[in-house]
């Protein structure tokens, strides 16, 4: 087919209509780097891409048991439970951008439609209605787990080859993160009465 060449005699009358409906062809397929130079091999981009794609699918299904959880939430710590799992939401949110600009910067593609994020995903899917928060509260840390042993491994293997920025941001932002937030729900599941009785 010819290129159209934008000149004076051939140009076409200003137009303002948006194009809609536009069904275009896929330019890239998921599970390919495109070449960038940024002195990493692309075998090694490769295989960050593939290991984030996991850990971003895992951390997406991590953010929506948040709020799953945010909403669910019942019993005496309600409110202080309903407001520690939306910051923890909003701080894994903040990951799930950072771990798909990664995959954008190395070449790649990253995972984003949910129907995608659930066909890769290993986290166990909870059951549609609520459970007792113990069970809430224990399925986050297993998740939250899941994704902490995929971080160690990939970060340790990126760095093996030569990928310091998928390793920088495995152990300071994912590993470092997911830690923290265990640590602040684990703290819940300590049977301890908030006040002791006296004894008489
Ligand atoms: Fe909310």
């Amino acid at each position: 087919m010819p290129i159209r060449r934008s000149t004076k005699a051939t140009r076409p009358k200003a137009d303002s209509q948006p194009w809609l409906h536009v069904n275009g062809i896929e330019i890239q397929e998921f599970g390919s780097v495109r070449m960038f130079p940024l002195g990493l091999t692309r075998d090694a981009r490769m295989y960050s891409c593939q290991r984030l794609n996991q850990i971003l699918a895992d951390t997406q299904i991590l953010y929506s048991l948040y709020k799953k959880h945010h909403w669910l939430m019942r019993g005496p710590t309600f409110y202080q439970l309903h407001l520690l799992l939306d910051k923890h939401a909003d701080e894994q949110l903040e990951l799930v951008d950072k771990i798909a600009e990664r995959v954008q910067t190395l070449g790649g593609v990253a995972i984003g439609d949910p129907r995608h994020v659930a066909e890769i995903t290993v986290i166990p899917r909870p059951p549609n209605g609520a459970e007792e928060v113990p069970a809430m509260l224990s399925r986050l840390i297993e998740a939250h787990e899941t994704i902490l042993i995929a971080s160690h491994d990939a970060a340790a293997r990126a760095q093996e080859m030569g990928d310091d920025g998928t390793n920088d941001l495995l152990v300071s932002d994912v590993i470092r993160t997911g830690e923290l937030q265990t640590w602040f729900l684990i703290e819940h599941l300590v049977d301890t009465p908030l006040i002791e009785r006296p004894e008489s």
